[in-house]
């Protein structure tokens, strides 16, 4: 039985999260593959570990049954096509509305975000797969990122780490360009009093109070984060929810810190 539909607005931004693990119903897993284009299948097809094709599996039948709980129109419809750096955007069935979205996975969780006509990003990460945090820091975070975490005591490093990480990654997903932005043109601040926000280098021309950002920790070794194109006026309302594509939704939490 498809989702019930759910009403979105344009100030705000839905985030669906599906959890990996035990997620193995071989009907269910059959029904995301019946989804696949023969492209998606054929992309599936190459990843080496039967981790990553799962991911790609459960993320492809994630974007299109989210989609179509935001629009009359079947999840095996929706055609995509890609940007000129691999994001990829809806390109149809015609009439569709203007949903922007963009798609994140990692070793157990896969999440998508949602928004109305506006650049949205995420990206979700899993802890515990990544070793070497400070050299990566060091060479791609700004200056003042670097200073903050080296400040930090040695066992928080690593949680200040990944939140930095799945912001940057969340910002230059939003902006569609991925690494052709380099890491340290722009700086997020996350120390009250402020809210958290984005700093950018000369080199990067955009507007820190157009972006709205938001970041959880869904579990213990997950991080999540969001950046949205708010534009001028108030935040945008943030829901997230955790979903299983063909079995269940329901809401998880509302609106983030
Ligand atoms: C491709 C990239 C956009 C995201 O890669 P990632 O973090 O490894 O992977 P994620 O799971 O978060 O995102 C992948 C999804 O983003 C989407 N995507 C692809 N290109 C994109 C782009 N240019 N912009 C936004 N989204 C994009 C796709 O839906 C893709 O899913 P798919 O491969 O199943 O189709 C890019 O930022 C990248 O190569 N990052 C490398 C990781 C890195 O070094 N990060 C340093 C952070 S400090």
């Amino acid at each position: 039985m498809p989702a019930p539909p759910i009403a979105l607005s344009r100030d705000e931004v839905h985030v669906h999260c599906t959890w990996l693990d035990g997620l193995d119903d071989p009907a269910l897993l059959a029904s995301y593959a019946e989804l696949m284009t023969p492209e998606e299948r054929a992309r599936n097809a190459r990843y080496l570990f039967e981790r990553s094709r799962r991911e790609h599996l459960v993320g492809r039948a994630l974007v299109r049954t989210t989609l179509s709980r935001y629009a009359d129109v079947a999840p095996g419809a929706w055609r995509f096509r890609e940007g000129e750096r691999g994001r990829p955007e809806i390109e149809g069935p015609a009439g569709a509305p203007p949903l922007r979205f963009n798609l994140s996975h990692t070793t157990g969780l896969v999440a998508v975000a949602v928004a109305i006509d506006r650049d949205v990003g995420v990206d979700v990460e899993d802890a515990a797969r990544q070793r070497t945090t400070a050299e990566i820091a060091d060479r791609f975070f700004s200056p003042r990122e670097v200073a903050d975490l080296r400040a930090l005591p040695a066992a928080d490093q690593r949680d200040r780490f990944f939140t930095y990480w799945t912001l940057k990654e969340a910002y230059i997903k939003a902006v569609g360009l991925g690494l052709a932005i380099p890491l340290d043109h722009f700086t997020f601040l996350l120390e009250p009093p402020g809210p958290l926000a984005i700093a950018f280098a000369p080199e990067r021309d955009d507007d820190p109070s157009a972006w709205q950002f938001e970041r959880w920790r869904p579990s213990a070794r997950h991080h999540l984060a969001m950046a949205v194109r708010r534009g001028a006026g108030p935040d945008l309302r943030v829901i997230v929810r955790d979903v299983v594509p063909f079995a269940d939704a329901r809401a998880r939490s509302g609106s983030s810190g």
